[in-house]
């Protein structure tokens, strides 16, 4: 059994019609770091706030290293779980200074020891010389760290974060995302993070939990869930893509499209009448000979790549038109006929 083991966890707040969060079964490995991915409203502040104990499942089981801390009887307050949590606007009490913060949490400790502790998870977040500042005095990212160093200070199994990273600006961002991974690694604790932004998922996570409507979707490492999204709601939730109606061909192994035969990276094991394939941008290669070809619609440069839009001759101005990614320094002008070939490895049959 999992570190962290939740068993047909269901949420139903009182007054709403329907669940927020429903029949969840997740398993976290200890060491694990493990973001809840998805849309405003998914239920990923839910399921992280029922893992704390700062919210109760109307049903089912939450274990943490073994022990039950949530069923139909048990409910163990949030001090008793072993659990550390960052709150999305950190919760910094703005009246203590950064020791006195981290030290909150230890109100049992001696003194001599709680002031060891602070000085060691400061160290730990690389912010040993910030003790007698207050958090006003420090930026962002500074006070996020003081979040996390506070959050691990009572030697926590497992760190729980809510958006950790939304309030900082995009090179913050990326920077605190490294901080973040290393420091959990280095405290070797087990974590699940929240967020709604696929890059913070894919960067930070071992596996990724992708939610829509309080149902899990899918849980993968981001390498599989990229490649092989089970859904379409999973294929377009991350990352972008064409999504395709098409029925397998007798081989198993290629399906007719309306923009003809694209090829799976694999065999399918049985026939299926209709199928859905999800073809990544970045699948699609500009080729002279390419076999797929059309008139550029559109194109929008993203800084890394140019996102180009593609009618091809076989679809109606009702389809919508292939997205492709081709490389910057290729000139591409709207009205120009382009070919094109699709690699099967950013190829996927979705239900
Ligand atoms: N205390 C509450 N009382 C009633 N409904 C609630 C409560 N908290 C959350 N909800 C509802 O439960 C659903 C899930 O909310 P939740 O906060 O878990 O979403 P989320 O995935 O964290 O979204 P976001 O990305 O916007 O933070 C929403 O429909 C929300 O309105
Ligand atoms: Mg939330």
């Amino acid at each position: 059994m999992g570190f962290i083991h939740l068993e047909q966890v269901t949420k139903m707040f009182n007054g709403s019609s329907r669940p927020a969060v429903e029949n969840l079964n997740l398993e976290i490995e200890k060491g694990e770091i493990v973001t809840l991915l998805g849309p405003s409203g998914c239920g990923k502040t839910t399921t992280l706030r029922m893992i704390a104990g700062f919210e109760q499942p109307t049903e089912g089981i939450i274990r943490i290293d073994n022990r039950i801390v949530q069923d139909s009887r048990i409910s163990l307050p949030p001090e008793k779980r072993g659990v550390g949590m960052v709150f999305q606007d950190y919760a910094l009490f703005p009246h203590l200074n950064i020791e006195k913060n981290v030290m909150f949490g230890l109100n049992k400790w001696s003194s001599r020891k709680k002031k060891q502790r602070a000085i060691e998870v400061l160290d730990l977040v690389g912010l040993a010389d910030y003790g007698k500042r207050y958090p006003h005095e420090l930026s962002g990212g500074q006070q996020q760290r003081v979040a996390l160093a506070r959050a691990l200070a009572p030697y926590p199994d497992v760190v729980l974060m809510d958006e950790p990273f939304s309030n900082l600006d995009a090179g913050l961002r990326e920077k605190m995302r490294y901080d973040v991974t290393s420091i959990l690694r280095k405290a070797n604790t087990t974590a699940v993070i929240v967020t709604h932004d696929q890059k913070d998922a894919f960067a930070v996570s071992d596996r990724i939990v992708v939610m829509n409507e309080g149902v899990i979707q899918q849980v993968s490492t981001p390498k599989d869930l990229y490649r092989c999204p089970k859904n379409c709601f999973v294929a377009q939730f991350v990352g972008k893509t064409n999504l395709l109606d098409g029925t397998l061909c007798q081989d198993l192994k290629h399906v007719n499209t309306h923009i003809g035969r694209v090829c799976l990276p694999e065999r399918m094991e049985k026939h299926l009448d209709h199928v859905k394939v999800s073809i990544r941008p970045e699948g699609c290669r500009l080729a002279e000979e390419g076999r797929y070809f059309g008139t550029v619609e559109r194109v929008i440069y993203s800084g890394e790549y140019q996102e180009v839009s593609v009618r091809l001759p076989s679809q109606s101005e009702t389809d919508v038109p292939m997205v492709i990614y081709v490389p910057i320094e290729q000139d591409i002008q709207v009205g120009q006929t382009v070919a094109f070939d699709i690699s099967p490895e950013l190829v996927a049959l979705v239900e």
